[in-house]
Formats: C-alpha cells, sequence, structure tokens
C-alpha cells in the first residue's frame, strides 16, 4: 500500500489518499487542542500513542462484533482505515458527570449519572460544535432517522464493551466521544479515533484524570496519562 497525496488535516490527524481508493492512511500528531482550538499545545508522543490505543480499543470492538474502519496498524504513528464520510455529528455517550455536562446541568463532577447519557454535538467548529437533538438534526438534514437510531444503538454496545473492558484494568470509562461514517455500501460505520483525547478516563482507586483533561485544565503529567492508559490496555510493546 502506497501513502498518496494529503486530502485532510485536522487538529490531531492527517488522512491521505492510498493506491486503493477504499483505504485511507491515517497520521496521528502530536499536535493538542482544546476549547475548539483557542487553546493550542503540544503533547510529545501524542501520536503515537493515541494511534496505537485507538487502534487496540478499534481491534477489541470488531473482536466483540462492533464493525470500525480500522484496518490496520502501519508505523508508530500511522494506521490504515476504511474509507467513509464522516456524518458531520459528535456523539457523546456518559456514565458520570464531568466538564461540559457537570456545567450546563449544575452536577457535581463525580456523579454517578443512573443510565447512560447520549448527546449529539453538530461538529461545525465557525458554530462551536454545538449542543443538538433529533428534530435539530432532522430540520438541517445532517442525518435521517433511522442513522441516528443507530449511532446511538451503536454507541450504547460500545459504551458496554470499553466500560467492562476497562473496569478489569481499574480504568472508569466516565464519557468519551464517537464519530461515525457512510461506507461505500451505505452503511453507518464507527470511525475516527477513541483514545485519551476523545475519552474520559479515572483511576478507579485514586480518581486521577488520565486524559485530555489534565491538558485542557493545565494538571501536568499528559504524556504521562496518556502513557498508563496505553499500559494498562496492554499495548506497551513495539509493532
Ligand atoms: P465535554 O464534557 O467537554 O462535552 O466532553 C465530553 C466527552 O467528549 C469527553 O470525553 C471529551 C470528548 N470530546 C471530544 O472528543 N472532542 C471535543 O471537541 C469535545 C468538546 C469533547
Amino acid at each position: 500500500m502506497e501513502k498518496q497525496e494529503q486530502l485532510y488535516e485536522g487538529k490531531a490527524k492527517k488522512v491521505f489518499r492510498t493506491s486503493d481508493p477504499e483505504v485511507y492512511w491515517v497520521s496521528y500528531k502530536d499536535d493538542a487542542t482544546a476549547f475548539n482550538g483557542e487553546k493550542k499545545g503540544t503533547i510529545v508522543g501524542k501520536g503515537e500513542l493515541n494511534n496505537r490505543i485507538s487502534a487496540i480499543f478499534f481491534s477489541l470492538l470488531k473482536e466483540r462484533g462492533v464493525d470500525n474502519h480500522f484496518v490496520k496498524l502501519l508505523s508508530a504513528t500511522e494506521q490504515l482505515v476504511r474509507r467513509v464520510e464522516i456524518i458531520p455529528l459528535e456523539v457523546v455517550i456518559r456514565n458520570i458527570a464531568a466538564g461540559s455536562l457537570a456545567k450546563r446541568l449544575g452536577l457535581e463532577e463525580g456523579t454517578v449519572l443512573p443510565q447512560p447519557v447520549v448527546e449529539f454535538y453538530y461538529k461545525d467548529d465557525a458554530l462551536g460544535d454545538p449542543l443538538i437533538n433529533d428534530s435539530h438534526i432532522q430540520v438541517l438534514g445532517i442525518a435521517d432517522d433511522s442513522t441516528v437510531q443507530t449511532m446511538e444503538r451503536i454507541g450504547l454496545r460500545v459504551n458496554e464493551i470499553l466500560q467492562a473492558f476497562l473496569r478489569e484494568r481499574k480504568v472508569i470509562l466516565v464519557d468519551f466521544k464517537l464519530e461515525f461514517g457512510r461506507a461505500a455500501d451505505g452503511s453507518v460505520l464507527l470511525a475516527d479515533e477513541i483514545s485519551p483525547d476523545t475519552c474520559r478516563f479515572w483511576d478507579e482507586e485514586t480518581r486521577e484524570k488520565l486524559d485530555k483533561d489534565r491538558f485542557r485544565r493545565d494538571l501536568g503529567d499528559v504524556e504521562q496519562a496518556y502513557q498508563e492508559m496505553l499500559r494498562r490496555i496492554g499495548g506497551d510493546f513495539d509493532v
């Protein structure tokens, strides 16, 4: 497989075409942003850590029957994925109140939610990725009802799988964000990344944050936290 022209550069990744029109080449960067790009920085080694962590989660999900775009790891910072057209929605699933939910609903961070909360955010930098509901999604023509239901169903299944996997590794899955795409055959496919950039992970015992909140909130030891997550999920080996 050969890397061809760059199609897209996002905040954390670059995407390239390959000789196979159905396969894209993703390169993970060390760049970190928060608050819709207002805060910028570099987390040394993040590209490699997120590439490896995401590959492990997507492989686990595939093993457990949740199909997704991941094809294979290419190098420390690169992986191959199936081509999809990303649906401009961020699907957030929450088990514990934190971040914007804690703020919006006036809940203390750490409050256990009686059931998972599912939210949709419209991926639009100019609007600052607003929280939107089903009828907004319909009115804007972003996705039809059955697509929204599919994303919610897959999101909740991913939550069950990752929660159980992480619990065994003494990590609490507080919340996370997923993105989906439309594959060539029209199906809705889980895509993007699952990493400490896109999830909140807390150590079960100490409640120490092992995710991007260390960068967002200037808590220090960001790289060490990502490394610890890779170690916990069993990926601290060479590929
Ligand atoms: P929030 O509490 O800031 O809304 O974040 C909820 C989850 O979504 C958290 O695990 C971090 C993740 N997330 C992203 O992956 N990208 C984003 O742009 C934002 C705002 C959150």
